[in-house]
């Protein structure tokens, strides 16, 4: 199919969507959306102004009010865009272990996913998006013409979200994020609502081994 209007990418975390998603909207012209930026928004919230997040009714209210905005990047700090919270620059601060500690309880509920899904379907329907996440080909997007699911190893997936760290002068324990990705995967992958698993009609890329230019390459050749 050429020009499908929605390409949806789902995987665990760090298996590869982002970078793959960006090279491939940049190289086709498409808007891309990275749906955990909107999770990781409402659970910075949810950790500033709130005593606590397991008070759900008030975490699904704040999410319903808070105004997550993704815009061109204007900081050149290797950052892919800028992430507005209520106006004020988030864009480092949704990648904290702190929030990564606390994403997957705010995202299994059922409120805050209603609530961020109907943004995204705002998003979606403007035609020409790549939009990544964890749910997007099997609930929010289960018409999008292609779907691709991206897995790796959780010691791959480790290793590159290390050098990542490493590279932006973070400290980083290769051991705490392979645990910490684990625990996170396995809480997105059992939770109730729109749990992270392949669509039926999705095609499964496994990224071990394959380079950033031979993945994009492979899901190019899915489009003609
Ligand atoms: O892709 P990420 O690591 O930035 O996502 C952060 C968290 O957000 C992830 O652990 C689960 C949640 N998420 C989700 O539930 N649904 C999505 N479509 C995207 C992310």
């Amino acid at each position: 199919m050429k020009n499908p209007t929605i390409i949806a990418i789902d995987g665990p975390a760090a298996s590869g969507k982002s970078t793959i998603a960006e090279k491939l909207a940049k190289e086709l012209n498409y808007l891309y959306l990275d749906t955990g930026v909107m999770y990781r928004a409402v659970t910075l919230a949810g950790l500033q102004r709130l005593p606590t997040l397991d008070d759900e009714e008030a975490v699904v209210r704040l999410s319903e009010q808070v105004d997550i905005d993704i815009r061109q990047p204007t900081k050149d700090d290797g950052r892919m865009y800028d992430v507005l919270l209520d106006g004020e620059d988030v864009t480092w601060a949704i990648r904290s272990a702190e929030v990564e500690a606390h994403v997957s309880q705010v995202s299994a509920y059922p409120g805050v996913r209603a609530a961020m899904t109907a943004q995204q379907r705002r998003i979606g329907r403007r035609g020409r998006v790549i939009m990544a996440g964890r749910d997007i080909g099997t609930v929010v997007f289960p018409e999008a013409e292609l779907k691709i699911f991206m897995v790796a190893s959780p010691e791959e997936r480790a290793r590159r979200r290390h050098i990542e760290n490493l590279r932006r002068g973070l400290k980083s324990d290769y051991n705490e994020i392979l645990n910490a990705m684990i625990k996170r995967d396995q809480i997105d992958s059992t939770r109730a609502v729109a749990p992270l698993r392949p669509a039926e009609d999705a095609h499964i890329i496994d990224t071990d081994g394959l380079s950033i230019d031979e993945v994009v390459e492979r899901v190019k050749s899915l489009m003609v």
